[in-house]
């Protein structure tokens, strides 16, 4: 439904058009040497939020967005825009909210010297390719190091994979250790290429999503920021209608903080509490 609205269509068209110059803009960067205008990069990444008319219709979009593309560059902008949001939930500054935006942009800029049949191969990648994904963090650092820009934005190319478990990488470094601007990335990373669509799979809804960071483990990431994005997510979806496993459809009307993938469900003159229906669970927003 939501595909249908002008304003899905009119961010649809601006996010086009804004990732073919940040394509350009970066391909500079990484071709010519050229100087990182942040400015110019933050003005293209905040227009597009600041036309989405509030923060839960713009991840209405963004879920909506995900069967379109999933090349780099417009998952660099997705996971801006992300960590754009979770930096304001977090109440951080005007300042810090620009920079974990631009972290989130350039986070990825490493990816652009790993050779594109690996980047783009649409099947499972050999132990040996995965290991040269991998080397996209070093790789982005070097690329940024010597530029005039923050040094939370190179931190963040470097560390975004690591884990506050110390199981992340390249250097296994433990949450202490790792930038806080690269945890903000980090996790908007991880949610945007799980929402996003796969070859083996469709895009999975955000409740999905949670039950995988649930299950997989919170203590991967800082514990105040991950709470607060998966919280401020679910509570995007408050009174939503939602389809269940089972087929049943409801409304959302009550979040479970203790399991926040599985809210209290409403349908007809039923409740239906998710957390006493482990075989059950929300299959897709509608
Ligand atoms: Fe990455
Ligand atoms: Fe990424």
């Amino acid at each position: 439904m939501i595909q249908s609205s002008p304003e899905f269509k009119k961010y649809k068209q601006d996010f086009d058009e804004t990732i073919d110059e940040f394509k350009d803009n970066i391909n500079d960067i990484v071709q010519k040497g050229a100087d990182i205008n942040t400015d110019e990069l933050l003005n293209q990444a905040t227009a597009l939020i600041k036309d989405t008319s509030t923060v839960s219709g713009f991840f209405h979009i963004l879920h909506n967005m995900r069967q379109y593309d999933d090349l780099t560059f417009a998952h660099c902008m997705n996971v801006a825009l992300i960590s754009n949001v979770l930096a304001g939930w977090l109440g951080m500054s005007k300042e810090d909210i620009e920079t974990a935006t631009l972290c989130g942009l350039l986070h990825d800029i490493g990816k652009l010297s790993i050779p594109d049949h690996i980047i783009k191969k649409p099947s499972q990648l050999t132990d040996e390719e995965y290991e040269i994904v991998k080397t996209h963090t070093v790789a982005g650092f070097n690329l940024l190091k010597d530029k005039d820009i923050s040094i939370h934005i190179k931190n963040s190319a470097l560390m975004h994979h690591e884990k506050c478990d110390g199981s992340g990488y390249p250097l296994g470094i433990d949450g202490s250790k790792i930038d806080p601007f690269a945890k903000i990335v980090g996790i908007a990373d991880v949610y945007e290429a799980m929402t996003a669509a796969r070859v083996y799979r469709g895009p999975l809804c955000p409740f999905q999503v949670i039950d995988i960071f649930e299950k997989e483990g919170l203590q991967k990431y800082e514990a105040a920021y991950i709470l607060k994005f998966l919280e401020n997510v679910v509570m995007t979806y408050m009174n939503h209608r939602v389809r269940l496993s089972d087929g049943t459809k409801g409304d959302i009307v009550f979040i479970n903080h203790a399991r926040l993938s599985r809210p209290m469900i409403k349908s007809g003159s039923n409740f239906i509490d998710l957390t006493k229906t482990p075989n059950i669970y929300i299959e897709q927003i509608i």
